[in-house]
C-alpha cells in the first residue's frame, strides 16, 4: 500500500481524492494544509479520512517516516519548493500541472528527482485517459502526419471575480494565466506524442490585474517540420470543437482533449476534389470506467510497483519541455 499525504485542501484535492479512492493500492494517511481548520474541513467532507494525520507544514509532512508519497494540489508557485522539499526527504511526488512556473524551476525539479531515486510525475490527467491512449496507439495508422489541431477553452468560474477585481490563483500574473492553466491540456498531450517542436509562435490576449497582466486566451502554432500543430485555449469563452490529428491516409479525432470520452478514426476517401462523400468515422474507444482522476494514480501505483522512478508517458522530459514551450510563448508576448 502506498501511503499518501495530500498537500492543499482546495477543490482540486476534493476531485482528485475521488480518483484515489478507486485505486486500492493507495491510501491517504495525512492531510497538509496551511491551517488546521481547513485540514479538518477536508476530513469532514471525506469522513473515511477520520484518523488521518494533520500537518500545517510541508516540511514536517515530508519528514514523516510513515508517509511514502505526496500529492501537491496547491497553486503553481508552490510546486517547485514543495517538490524539492518532499524529494529531499525521500518522498515520491505527484505534482499538479503546470509542473512549475519557469523552465529553470522545471529543470531543477527533474534533476532533483533523478538524483533522489524517487518517483516524480506531473499530474496531467489527459494523457492517461484510456480514450487518449487509444488515439495515441493509432498515430502510425493514418499515414504521414500533417496536422494536429487541439483546443481547450473553458469559461472560468473565476473570471466573474476577476472582473470585480478579485484575482484567483489561476489568473495570477507571472505564475498562472490561461496558457499555464488551460492551454497546457492541449499542449502536454502533443509533447508526449511528438516531443519538442522546432519552432513555437504564440499569440495571446491579456487582462490587466492589480499585480500585472495575465493571459486569458490565445493560440500557439508549433512547427514540427513535416507536421504543423495549432492550439487554442481560453478561460473567457468555451469551445465545442474536438481535437484532430490529420495524416495523409486519414484522421484521428478526440471529442475532448482534457477528458476524452470518445476516440474515432476516419480513413480518407479517394480524392474527389470535394465532390465525394465525407470520410466515415469509426469509434475506436468510448467511455471511461473510472473517475477521470483515477488513471494518474493507477500509473503512479504501477510505476512504484515496478520500482520505476519516471513515467514513460508523463516523463520528466515532457514536463520540462512543456514548461519551456510555455515560457517561450509568454516571453514572445512580454509576459513572465
Ligand atoms: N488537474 C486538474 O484537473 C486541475 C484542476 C484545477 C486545478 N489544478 C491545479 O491545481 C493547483 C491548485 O489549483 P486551485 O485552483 O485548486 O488553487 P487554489 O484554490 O488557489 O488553491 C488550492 C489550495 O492550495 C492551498 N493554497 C492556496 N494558496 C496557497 C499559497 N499561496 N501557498 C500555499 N498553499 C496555498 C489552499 O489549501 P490550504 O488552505 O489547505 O492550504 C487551497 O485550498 C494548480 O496548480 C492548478 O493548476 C488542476
Amino acid at each position: 500500500m502506498v501511503k499518501f499525504g495530500i498537500i492543499g485542501t482546495g477543490r482540486i484535492s476534493d476531485w482528485v481524492y475521488k480518483g484515489i479512492q478507486e485505486e486500492p493500492r493507495i491510501s491517504v494517511n495525512a492531510i497538509c494544509s496551511r491551517t488546521e481548520d481547513a485540514a479538518n474541513a477536508f476530513i469532514s467532507r471525506h469522513p473515511e479520512l477520520a484518523g488521518a494525520k494533520i500537518y500545517t507544514s510541508v516540511q514536517e509532512l515530508a519528514e514523516d517516516p510513515d508517509i511514502d508519497a505526496v500529492y501537491i494540489g496547491t497553486p503553481n508557485q508552490t510546486h517547485h519548493s514543495y517538490t524539492l522539499a518532499c524529494l529531499k526527504a525521500g518522498k515520491h511526488v505527484l505534482c499538479e500541472k503546470p509542473f512549475s512556473v519557469s523552465g529553470q524551476e522545471a529543470r531543477e525539479m527533474a534533476e532533483a528527482a533523478r538524483a533522489s531515486g524517487r518517483l516524480l510525475m506531473e499530474a496531467m490527467i489527459s494523457t492517461f485517459n484510456p480514450n487518449f491512449r487509444a488515439f495515441a496507439d493509432r498515430i502510425n495508422s493514418i499515414g504521414p502526419l500533417r496536422q494536429y489541431s487541439s483546443n481547450y477553452c473553458q469559461y472560468s468560474s473565476k473570471y466573474e471575480s476577476l472582473k470585480k477585481g478579485i484575482t484567483a490563483s489561476c489568473f495570477q500574473s507571472g505564475t498562472a494565466g490561461a496558457l499555464r492553466d488551460i492551454g497546457i491540456y492541449a499542449l502536454y498531450p502533443l509533447v508526449t506524442l511528438f516531443g519538442r517542436p522546432e519552432k513555437t509562435l504564440s499569440s495571446l490576449t491579456t487582462y490587466q490585474t492589480a499585480d500585472g497582466p495575465t493571459d486569458i486566451h490565445g493560440s500557439l502554432l508549433l512547427d514540427y517540420g513535416q507536421m504543423q500543430a495549432s492550439i487554442t485555449y481560453s478561460k473567457v469563452c468555451d469551445s465545442l470543437v474536438p481535437t484532430e490529428l490529420s495524416g495523409e491516409d486519414g484522421n484521428l479525432i478526440l471529442d475532448d482533449i482534457r477528458i476524452a470520452r470518445r476516440a474515432e478514426i476516419a480513413p480518407h476517401n479517394p480524392p474527389s476534389s470535394g465532390q465525394g462523400p465525407k470520410p466515415e468515422r469509426t469509434i475506436i474507444a468510448e467511455g471511461i470506467d473510472h473517475n477521470e482522476y483515477y488513471y494518474e494514480f493507477k500509473e503512479f501505483a504501477d510505476l512504484l510497483e515496478a520500482g520505476m522512478t519516471e513515467s514513460k508517458i508523463n516523463s520528466l522530459d515532457a514536463s520540462v519541455t512543456v514548461i519551456e514551450i510555455i515560457e517561450e510563448a509568454l516571453k514572445q508576448n512580454n509576459l513572465k
